[in-house]
């Protein structure tokens, strides 16, 4: 695995335009404006039931909001994306996933973001349930591979889903970005175009880098050092 020194945003630069992906919780549509943007893709779907979910597992995480709130987030990017949308590059599905996985044909995405309900069983379901619509050479990725205090206060086990995943499939975990949030990337297999480009992008760049070999199950532990103000200066992340 290659802990890249370098945020989310930043990466997807290194996708080759043209691909066919889908984020898995859209919410106001920053990180899929940052995908349509930096990446170029030829179709987008963006995916995010924008209602309030009652389950007892996901009440403490502040993306759940309440129904009118979801309503008022759905019609913005509705509005945000209207022009790719009626270009038909951008298509907006408001469902949930992992339902909404059986809508696609097998091998049909290039690469699925997973960015929605970050419970444990819940990311554990998205995975599995898009592991078959991307492609043998595809990449699946996600946000807020986070295992410290606070993250386990909103009940996130995307570290543990994740980990789960990986070792089940036998799919590589291919990068980890370095920021507070970090993105993980998993590529269903490491040789292939698309996982061999991204990383000879961050290798052949200014990005700085850090092979972890057998990284799996091996973080342990994520700490945030704040300033005075409580602002966030950097992350630690220790591998046991
Ligand atoms: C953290 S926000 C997404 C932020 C967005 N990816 C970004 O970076 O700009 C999480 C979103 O996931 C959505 N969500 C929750 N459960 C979901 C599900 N089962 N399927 C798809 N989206 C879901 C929520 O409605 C919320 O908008």
């Amino acid at each position: 695995m290659l802990l890249v020194f370098t945020d989310r945003t930043t990466l997807l630069s290194a996708l080759p335009p043209g691909l066919t992906g889908a984020e898995i919780g859209t919410a106001g549509g920053d990180f899929a404006q940052a995908i349509l943007d930096r990446s170029a893709p030829a179709r987008l779907h963006l995916i995010d039931p924008y209602r309030f979910i009652d389950s007892p597992d996901y009440l403490p995480d502040m993306s759940n909001v309440d129904d009118a709130e979801g309503e008022r987030r759905f019609r913005f990017v509705q509005d945000r994306f209207a022009t790719p949308i009626a270009s038909g590059q951008v298509a907006l599905h408001r469902a949930a996933s992992p339902k909404i996985a059986a809508q696609f044909d097998d091998d049909y995405f290039d690469y699925v973001y997973i960015d929605g309900n970050h419970t444990q069983s819940a990311v554990a379901a998205d995975l599995d349930a898009f592991d078959r619509k991307v492609k043998p050479e595809g990449l699946i990725m996600g946000h807020d591979y986070v295992a410290h205090p606070g993250a386990k206060a909103l009940n996130f086990g995307v570290v543990e889903a994740v980990n789960a995943f990986v070792k089940k499939t036998g799919c590589e975990f291919l990068m980890l970005t370095y920021e507070g949030a970090p993105s993980f990337i998993l590529a269903k297999n490491r040789g292939s175009p698309l996982a061999q480009r991204l990383v000879s992008a961050v290798l052949s760049s200014m990005i700085p880098a850090v092979a972890i070999l057998k990284a799996e199950d091996k973080v342990m532990g994520q700490w945030d050092v704040c300033n005075e103000q409580g602002e966030r200066m950097r992350t630690l992340l220790a591998f046991r």
